[in-house]
């Protein structure tokens, strides 16, 4: 009796070794083969347990069927290992082509702007920057409008404390400007601007390209000219501007300045409501009493302003709906452009 089970034991410690070893599938199916193939070893202990004598056959037909259990389940774990081991080389073939990180390219916003500024750069202009967090005196007060004048309302103001608020427009970094230099001044100034407004043309983060000059002789005729030769540059050459007559607390006189619309080119259709004309930006002359803010003399120079809507430029250019889209960050959007 004990003959028998010293020799199933033996076989399974064997074959339980050699499994926990193995390092390729050939060797692995040939494992299989000498101990639990037909002719294998664990075959043959259990064809011999018919000669036994019947009172020993129970116990040794228990231990062979477990011992092979134990055998078959090892097998399959090395053989598992073994299909794993074999899939993590194949990650590592270095003849297979690269995986391409995705690329990142400029937002369709800042392109715009930096459309626009070069737009202007190439005009003579240079470019300015200021503070997003503004003082009273710089966003209002030294543009000309006065305490409890109703053109503050229009600006729907996010105040962050006492006199200090989210820069409405980029105008105050004309004063900011003026007060640091001495004219000629030829400059643009893009960035960030707020309001507490939402729908699908406002959005309460925006932005702008401000632009002042002030010079020797500087008149409405300058004006006009630089900006429409901005709007052919940056739309096309075919495209007109036109002056309508506005008004800003900070220019004398001031002008609304259309385009001739994008898509019917004047004639008149869905987008220009009929009318051929598409509202871009407003401008004017400085007003002589920002002069005093600053120390310039108004008999000496004289100058002009604009501010565009960089959302309202990139909507026109590029037809697009919703002015929201420019800043909820959706690849599915901004992969287009
Ligand atoms: N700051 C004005 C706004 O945001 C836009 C503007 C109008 C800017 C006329 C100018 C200007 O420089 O001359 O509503």
């Amino acid at each position: 009796m004990s003959n028998v089970l010293d020799a199933i034991e033996l076989t399974r410690k064997e074959a339980l070794l050699a499994l926990e070893k193995v390092g390729d599938v050939e060797t692995l199916e040939k494992i299989r083969i000498e101990f639990l193939g037909a002719k294998g070893r664990m075959t043959e202990h259990m064809r011999s347990l018919g000669s036994l004598p019947k009172d020993e056959r129970p116990a040794a037909g228990q231990a062979a069927n477990q011992a092979r259990e134990e055998i078959s389940a090892a097998h399959r774990r090395a053989a598992e290992s073994l299909k794993q081991a074999s899939r993590r080389s194949q990650a590592l073939d270095v003849t297979l082509p690269g995986r391409k990180p995705p690329r990142g390219s400029s937002h369709i916003l800042n392109r715009t702007m930096d459309e626009i500024c070069q737009v202007f750069a190439k005009l003579g202009f240079s470019i300015v920057e200021g503070p997003e967090i503004e003082t009273d005196y710089y966003n209002f007060e030294a543009l000309n409008f006065p305490a409890d004048h109703p053109a503050r309302d229009m600006q729907d103001s996010l105040f962050v404390g006492d006199k200090l608020l989210l820069r409405t427009h980029t105008s105050p970094v004309q004063i900011r400007t003026m007060e640091k230099r001495k004219p000629p001044l030829w400059i643009v100034v893009p960035g960030r601007t707020f309001r507490r407004d939402d729908d699908i043309t406002h959005s309460p983060v925006f932005s702008q390209v401000e632009g002042l000059v002030v010079d020797k002789g500087i008149t409405m005729a300058d004006l006009k000219g630089v900006l429409s030769a901005f709007a052919s540059s940056f739309f096309s050459p075919e495209t007109t501007i036109r002056l309508r007559p506005s008004f800003f607390p900070f220019t004398e006189p001031s002008a609304e300045v259309d385009i001739a619309c994008v898509l019917c080119g004047g004639k008149g259709c869905r987008l220009c409501k009929g009318s051929g004309w598409l509202e871009l930006l407003g401008s004017g002359m400085v007003d002589p009493a920002l002069y005093d803010f600053v120390g310039y003399d108004p008999n000496e120079v004289s100058g002009f302003a604009f501010g565009i809507g960089v959302d309202r430029a990139a909507m026109l250019k590029y037809g697009l709906s919703d002015i929201r889209h420019l800043y909820q960050g959706d690849l599915r959007f901004l992969r287009q452009f």
